[in-house]
């Protein structure tokens, strides 16, 4: 739940358990992947008035779950009480479901069977950062095999993945930018070169690494100054992606009108996961084809998925107040 006044979140154990509804199961939930949009997204909702504060209204915080299902509702089919499943749902109103808690209703079609021989705490990592990241890697930027590829904030839960995705995918060549301490890392899932974006010209370094020639497809998960980077680094006709939440979508534009992405002829990969959710065009389907895809392809190439950080809900609300500032690495999650 989320405290108006003091930007806190507050966990309560005093709710019922939900009932699903038809279409949905209800899950006990046995863990969720902690995300930065988590930490935006109830101060979104209280920005734009979608919740005011008014008695009853809850918000149960955590796009990401893992669980096992408890429940079907009506017409539900395909899934039954006791299969192990994951799922990614943005939750952008008042009294809806997050990850967060004990119990959940999540649609019955946002939810992607666990692997069997996928452990609980791999699974719990996956949802948000790895089908993102593998919408960026497969959908998006259509990495191939000899492909140079730039990844800034490589290190993080979806800066990982997509190492790890342009690895499997054959990329012959992956800039990773990150700090000093995780370059062992980045290199064990797949990078062939790492940049200290703290003591290193990134821009230098890639043009030195690529002989001038730029990189075919570069990724952004840090913020409007780095983009500028990326834009300027990749080649005539490549693909950039500004995957990273903007803080100010004015300076993300402005990035874009004065880098000549026209007269390069860039091709600009925006990605969004769980927004295909609310839709019935055919991108939930496409969506969760996705994150079948890329769940059964960690499973069946045995990817690594770096859990660094387990927490308990009682660690929550530090976690998500630091986790703007917090330096992870691969993925942190809630178990239960
Ligand atoms: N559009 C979507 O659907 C979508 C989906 C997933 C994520 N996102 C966005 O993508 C961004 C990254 O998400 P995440 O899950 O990877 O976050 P994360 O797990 O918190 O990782 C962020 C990483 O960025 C690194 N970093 C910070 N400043 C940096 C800099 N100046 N240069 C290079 N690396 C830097 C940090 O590692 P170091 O210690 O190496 O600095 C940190 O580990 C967020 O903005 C998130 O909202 C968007």
């Amino acid at each position: 739940m989320y405290d108006y006044g003091s930007s806190r979140f507050i966990v309560s154990d005093g709710l019922s358990i939900p009932q699903p509804a038809a279409g949905e199961v209800l899950l006990r939930i046995s863990g969720a992947a902690i995300n930065p949009v988590d930490a935006m997204i109830p101060k979104m909702l209280v920005k734009f008035g979608v919740m005011r504060g008014e008695a009853g209204e809850s918000y149960r915080v955590g796009v990401d779950g893992a669980g096992v299902v408890e429940q079907v509702g009506p017409g539900v089919s395909g899934i039954a009480a006791g299969d192990r499943v994951i799922y990614h749902k943005p939750t952008l109103g008042a009294n809806q479901h997050g990850g967060f808690a004990e119990y959940s209703v999540v649609p019955a079609a946002a939810c992607v069977p666990v692997p069997a021989a996928m452990d609980d705490q791999t699974a719990t990592a996956i949802p948000c950062a790895a089908w993102t990241a593998y919408q960026v890697v497969t959908r998006k930027c259509n990495v191939r095999p000899g492909d140079t590829v730039l990844v800034y904030g490589a290190s993080g839960g979806t800066g990982s993945f997509v190492t790890t995705f342009c690895k499997a995918k054959g990329a012959s060549t992956i800039i990773a930018v990150c700090s000093a301490a995780k370059h062992e890392y980045v290199r064990k899932l797949g990078a062939t070169h790492t940049i200290d974006y703290k003591t290193e010209d990134v821009v230098a370094r890639v043009n030195e690494i690529t002989a001038g020639a730029g990189v075919r497809v570069s990724v952004d998960l840090v913020g409007a100054e780095s983009f500028r980077k990326c834009v300027s680094l990749t080649r005539f006709s490549g693909v950039v992606c500004p995957a990273a939440t903007p803080s100010d979508a004015g300076e993300f534009y402005k990035v874009l009108t004065d880098t000549g992405t026209h007269s390069k002829a860039l091709t600009v990969a925006f990605v969004g996961f769980g927004g295909g959710h609310g839709k019935t065009d055919g991108s939930r389907e496409e969506m969760m084809e996705i994150a079948k895809e890329a769940t059964n392809l960690i499973a069946d190439a045995a990817l690594p998925v770096e859990v660094s950080k387990i927490v308990t809900l009682d660690d929550l609300p530090a976690v998500l107040d630091e986790i703007a500032s917090s330096s992870t690495r691969g993925k942190a999650i809630l178990l239960l």
